[in-house]
């Protein structure tokens, strides 16, 4: 059954490789005018108030962003956006924000053993202040949340098994 999952998965990456291509160019296109592509850790202008930031999940395992700053208290917009192209099963991607004192290598070793929740572990829901959904190549998903108001570095983590320890983090710094 699993293969059979997996022989499905390879098949739909392949099949939207072909139209992915176009999506991409004006993506970055849009990108480039709006911020530079590099690590960029400024906000990008606010929308309705929020704060809000794109980060890029990738198949080497890497965050595009791994530091953004935000004002304590201030409406936070994370948009995680997977460029990669490794079915889900195997490079699926989330960010999970994660309270101030949590120590995000317990959380992901936690986690890895959650599965059937999509690598979210039930008993530590009270260690999160935010998470997207566990997605696949060329997906986006986003959270809005209200930024802590105790000033901080706030760790966030892809925790599908192994990306943590790959470096898959960044911080949210509330200042
Ligand atoms: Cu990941």
């Amino acid at each position: 059954m699993t293969k059979f999952v997996s022989i499905l998965g390879l098949t739909a990456a392949v099949l939207v490789t072909g139209c992915a291509k176009k999506e991409q160019s004006t993506a970055a296109k849009a990108e480039g005018a709006a911020a530079s592509p590099a690590e960029a850790s400024k906000a990008a202008p606010a929308s309705e108030g929020a704060t809000v930031f794109e980060v890029t999940a990738n198949d080497q395992m890497k965050f595009g962003t791994t530091r953004l700053e935000v004002k304590a208290g201030a409406t936070v917009r994370i948009v995680l956006n997977n460029v990669g192209t490794i079915p889900k099963v195997a490079m699926g991607h989330n960010i999970v924000v994660l309270k101030l004192g949590v120590d995000p290598l317990q959380y992901a070793l936690a986690a890895a053993g959650a599965q059937a929740t999509d690598y979210l572990p039930a008993a530590r829901s009270g260690d999160v202040i935010a998470h997207t959904k566990l997605i696949g190549p060329k997906e986006k998903d986003e959270i809005t949340f209200t930024a802590p108001s105790e000033p901080g570095e706030y760790p966030y983590i892809c925790t599908f098994p192994g990306h943590f320890a790959a470096g898959m983090k960044g911080v949210l710094v509330v200042q």
